[in-house]
């Protein structure tokens, strides 16, 4: 597993990085709960539930359902991971604070890269959905090699579902950005990930990279997000199981992109929805949960004259609008 991800030889200063996460604080676990036995934990971390985070902001009922448990018994938890919790207050300046090592990686359409504030952002789930051909999988290549020049020893990760990756395309998009094919496809760990349940797994391996091989990734794409969870529950009447899959992958994503300032890229198709008769007929796949754990969402659409349109869907601080691009040999382009 970690082979596949792992092609490179780390460089000394990656090795240095990597002594330097080694001091972070030890975090606190589930596992150290009082009252929480082993059996329980791991029922817990089974379903999504992997930090206290997620417990405290829980409700009885959700930790009922997820894990059988007592009423009384979940009621405590929740009680004691919020006591646990330093459920810490940031001043307004320390989070602007934060803000401001955020980073905006580029596509090479400065219309696009607008429409999101500036580029795609670290820390960070920027989820892009829409039909065949829309340009999903050409926005996960560019910004695999763009978002090396972000920083020295950038890095970038690549789960790849569908088997799309192209590495040819990739010396087409780094010539394309006047940059080296050559470190371009170096610097870029790609694992084709053959079902939901290794996918998953693929996406938990990402820290190891950071922490024991000391990479430095800035952008971790995951093209489709949810082709293998639609077609492993189709027809199975486990709607829910499939839910509290996506919703545990959803918050692992997440927790990478806060905790090393790194943009999660995800790719989602969309399924027709027949009761609509007005306006675009198309929904994204995986419902609330990807929807609510998207930071932003972006609708792509076939254009006139070969074009392609985004439209933002949701933002934190940006306004709905659309804009339209190009994709070409050399990339991803603003429209003339
Ligand atoms: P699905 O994965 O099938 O849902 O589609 P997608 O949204 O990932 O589409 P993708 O990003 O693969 O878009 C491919 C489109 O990019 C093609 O239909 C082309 O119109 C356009 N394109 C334009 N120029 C190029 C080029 O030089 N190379 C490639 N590969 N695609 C190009
Ligand atoms: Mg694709």
């Amino acid at each position: 597993m970690e082979q596949e991800l792992i092609q490179e030889v780390e460089t000394n200063s990656r090795r240095k990085r990597m002594k330097e996460t080694k001091e972070e604080k030890k975090e606190v676990t589930i596992y150290d709960l009082p009252g929480v036995g082993a059996a329980t934990a791991e029922k817990l971390m089974a379903v999504g539930y992997t930090d206290l985070m997620s417990i405290a902001v829980a409700s009885p009922a959700e930790l009922i359902e997820a894990t059988g448990m007592g009423d009384a018994v979940a009621k405590k938890l929740i009680a004691i991971a919020r006591s646990s919790l330093e459920m810490g207050f940031e001043s307004g300046e320390e989070l602007l604070k934060r803000r401001e090592k955020i980073q905006k990686l580029k596509t090479g359409s400065n219309a696009l890269d607008n429409l999101l504030g500036g580029g795609f952002e670290t820390g960070a789930i920027v989820e892009c959905f829409g039909e065949f051909g829309s340009g999903k999988t050409q926005i996960g290549h560019t910004l695999a090699v763009r978002a090396q020049t972000i920083e020295p020893n950038a890095v970038s990760v690549y789960i790849d579902t569908e088997n799309t990756f192209r590495p040819e395309r990739i010396i087409q998009l780094a010539k394309g950005a006047g940059m080296d094919p050559d470190e371009a496809l170096k610097n870029i760990k790609v694992a084709r990930a053959y079902n939901s349940d290794h996918q998953m797994l693929l996406a938990e391996k990402v820290e190891d990279l950071i922490k024991k091989q000391g990479l430095n990734v800035k952008l971790v794409v995951i093209d489709s997000l949810t082709a293998h969870f639609r077609a492993e529950f189709i027809g199975r009447g486990t709607l829910a199981d499939r839910q509290q899959k996506i919703n545990k992958h959803m918050h692992i994503l997440l927790k990478l992109a806060d905790t090393h300032n790194l943009c999660v890229y995800v790719t989602n198709q969309v399924m027709a929805k027949p009761d609509m008769f007005f306006g675009d007929p198309t929904q994204a796949i995986g419902g609330h949960i990807v929807a609510h754990a998207s930071t932003f969402r972006v609708y792509l659409r076939k254009g006139k004259k070969g074009t392609r349109v985004a439209k933002l869907i949701d933002s934190p601080n940006m306004p709905e609008a659309e804009c339209g691009f190009y994709v070409d040999e050399s990339g991803i382009k603003d429209v003339e």
